[in-house]
Order: structure tokens, then C-alpha cells, then sequence
């Protein structure tokens, strides 16, 4: 029987054998749903940055570059990384480079997989349909934030785990995001309890945090190839 387990930060990947498995990376506030909005509205493709200063060089390389630090839009960047106030006619067709404190990060470790592909609520019964008809083991990578574990990520894990079929869950931390899930009436309600909800809160992000807790309403599915994310 396949398996499914979960990784609570980026941070803690280095503990997960993740050769020939498919690694879900999510961040729900915000990348994943960010990068997830760019290529629903018509990028091209997206590149996840590690540093400020490679993001910020391929601006020459016609990239529309995007960059956030403690929640914040970066000075000298095009965008932030908000979904919220990306601008179709800016995104369509165009090549997008994002660095975050913590998504970007997160992606970029799962590099070696079988595949790798994205979630957020606003994709989540694509991924759920893609892991069902796959026939490998899967890791749930949630990335966090600074290397703590956080509500709205483990939320969204378990969201994928209740919705697969046949699938042995491997681990106590598998188990403790699907309990959350499951126990969960409201989603947006919860989010808002979470830590990095309360600090976009205090940066006119609030619209995000409604913005990112809408289920299903991006059914796309983006995946890694080599070092970008297109839409599969
Ligand atoms: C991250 O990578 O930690 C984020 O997506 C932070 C954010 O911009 O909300």
C-alpha cells in the first residue's frame, strides 16, 4: 500500500527520504497560493528563489520579479507576495521569479523527488485527484515559518490526507494533521487563529487570509520541472 506522511517545516526535510516519492509542498499563507494564482492567470512559468539578490538579477532576464521578508513586499521588487494584488495584464504570458522566507525555500529542498507538485485550499482537489491516480509514496512538505510549524500548512495537509483513498498513514504527524482537518468546521475562522494571519493582519494583507481559505477555486495543478513551476 502507498504511504503518505508529513514534514512540518522545510527545516526538518533533511530527516525525510524523499527519493522516488512525490513531494507536496505547501504554504498556504501565501506562496503556494500565490504561485498557484500566477499561473492561473496566465504565466508563463514561475522560478523559486532561495536569495533577494538572485531573485532580484533575473529582472534583466525579463523576469517580473516578486520578493517578501517578515510578510512584507520587498523594496525594488515588482510584486510582494500577495495574490490579492497581482494584476492579470501584468502576469499573463510572462516569466515570474518569487523568493519567500519560507515557500520558495521549501520547493527548491524538494529537488531529488519523483515529482513535485504544489498545493493550497485553492487547488486542493486537484492534488488530492493527482496523488489518488499516482502509484508512488508521498511526503507532505509543509514549509512553516522561520522553522516552526504552523496551523494553516498542517490544516491543508490534513485537507489532502482525508481525501485520499487506500493509503497508509505513515506517521504521528500525519495522523495529528488529519485530526485537525477533521475536527476543523471552519476554515477560514481557524486561519485567522494562526500566527502569520495575526502578522498580515497588521500589513493590509488581511484580504489574503479570506483570499487563500477558498477551496477549490484554482483547479490547477502546478509542478516543478528542473528549476520551474509550470502548470501540468
Ligand atoms: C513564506 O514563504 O513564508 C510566505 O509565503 C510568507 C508570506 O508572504 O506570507
Amino acid at each position: 500500500m502507498r504511504s503518505v506522511d508529513v514534514c512540518l517545516t522545510h527545516q526538518d526535510f533533511d530527516n525525510y527520504d524523499h527519493e522516488g516519492k512525490i513531494v507536496v509542498v505547501i504554504d498556504v499563507l501565501r506562496a503556494t497560493s500565490t504561485i498557484n494564482t500566477l499561473l492561473f492567470l496566465g504565466a508563463d512559468h514561475v522560478r523559486p528563489i532561495g536569495s533577494l539578490e538572485e531573485c532580484k538579477s533575473l529582472k534583466g532576464d525579463d523576469y517580473i520579479i516578486m520578493a517578501e521578508r517578515l510578510g512584507k513586499k520587498v523594496d525594488g521588487f515588482d510584486y510582494g507576495n500577495s495574490p490579492t494584488k497581482l494584476k492579470e495584464k501584468d502576469i499573463r504570458g510572462k516569466k515570474v521569479a518569487i523568493a519567500t522566507s519560507n515557500g520558495s525555500k521549501a520547493i527548491i529542498k524538494s529537488e531529488g523527488s519523483e515529482k513535485t507538485i504544489l498545493c493550497s485550499f485553492l487547488n486542493l482537489e486537484s492534488v488530492i485527484d493527482f496523488i489518488n491516480k499516482s502509484e508512488s509514496d508521498v511526503i507532505l512538505l509543509c514549509s512553516g515559518w522561520l522553522g516552526k510549524t504552523n496551523l494553516e500548512d498542517t490544516l491543508c495537509a490534513g485537507g489532502i490526507i482525508s481525501g485520499l483513498d487506500n493509503f497508509e498513514i505513515e506517521s504521528d504527524t500525519a495522523l495529528m494533521a488529519k485530526a485537525l482537518y477533521d475536527n476543523t468546521n471552519n476554515l477560514l475562522e481557524t486561519m485567522k487563529l494562526s500566527s502569520h494571519a495575526k502578522r498580515l493582519s497588521g500589513y493590509d494583507n488581511k484580504i489574503d487570509i479570506e483570499f487563500c481559505s477558498r477551496v477549490n477555486t484554482q483547479p490547477v495543478l502546478p509542478i516543478l520541472r528542473e528549476r520551474d513551476i509550470f502548470l501540468s
